[in-house]
């Protein structure tokens, strides 16, 4: 798969066009493309029969009309469910609010796979994405999670860029640990070391070894002004998350960060002028 990065600052659909579908649902990320977004951000987890579903949190209950664990569920008990007529609230794993618009063509739950299968058609069609695979809870996996996922980016061929910036595929994590297992299988695989807070380290300029790319909340970039420069004067790029008010946005710009994460990728992409 081949891959031409268009725009300074890429603009990354959230669990995809999240503010107008639900998010991870094929739905969405479908969306999200139609809206012009350069790449699509998900979220994984294992199943109980070892599967990569797209689903942020740890239960299901937020955003599917069942209740439980994940990782206790097989995919099939996934399949079963509606991910797409409830709509979560952001950041939350109390129960729904119920969506009257959902749409149940395109609620079932997404599986990577799929929306590899999506990512790929999409460039194949000579249309730009990329992807952005974050590893949801890799130290309780004990390296289950990057093996997983590992082994489906090498059935797409996309497991070892020979050109990293080109690379349509990057593995996120606020794990150092999780991203050291990819770089030890993959070190030509772009990572992403995401944090909340600002930690001495990254402040500093410095991330885990492999990591190419600082992955800071916009709340760092808000009270670090200083932060964006001195990660790329190290050499990084940075992306930041999760980014939907336009002073935001602005501010983004303004110090030239690299990507923005967003859940409104078109309304992000109106404020850059971009069509
Ligand atoms: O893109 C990074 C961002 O998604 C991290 O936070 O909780 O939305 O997965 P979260
Ligand atoms: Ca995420």
């Amino acid at each position: 798969m081949t891959h031409v990065r268009q725009h300074p600052t890429q603009v990354v659909a959230h669990r995809g066009a999240s503010e107008d579908a639900p998010e991870h649902t094929l739905a969405a990320y479908v969306k999200a493309i139609e809206d012009g977004a350069d790449a699509l951000e998900c979220d994984v987890r294992l199943t109980a029969d070892g599967h990569l579903v797209c689903v942020h949190d740890r239960r299901v209950n937020r955003t599917s009309n069942g209740r439980g664990a994940v990782s206790a569920l097989e995919l099939a008990d996934l399949a079963a469910l509606d991910f797409g007529s409830w709509r979560g609230r952001e950041d939350s794993e109390e129960s729904p609010d119920r969506d009257p618009d959902g749409d149940p063509s395109t609620s079932s739950v997404l599986t990577l796979e799929r929306l590899l299968e999506l990512v790929t058609d999409t460039n194949a069609s000579g249309r730009p994405l990329e992807l952005a695979i974050e590893t949801k809870h890799p130290t309780r996996w004990a390296g289950q999670v990057e093996e997983r996922l590992l082994h489906l980016l090498k059935r797409f061929g996309l497991d070892t860029p020979e050109e990293p910036a080109r690379s349509p595929v990057r593995v996120m994590s606020f794990s150092a640990r999780s991203l050291h297992r990819v770089y030890a299988v993959a070190p030509t695989l772009p990572a992403v070391h995401l944090m909340q807070f600002a930690s001495p380290r990254h402040r500093e300029g410095r991330l885990p070894q492999g990591v190419r790319i600082a992955g800071p909340s916009i709340r760092i970039v808000r009270n670090h002004p200083a932060y964006v420069a001195r990660m790329q004067r190290a050499g990084h790029r940075v992306h930041v998350w999760t980014v939907n008010n336009p002073a935001d946005v602005e501010l983004c710009v303004r110090l030239g960060v690299d990507a923005i994460i967003t859940n409104r990728p078109r309304a992000v992409l109106d404020q850059l002028g971009r069509p």
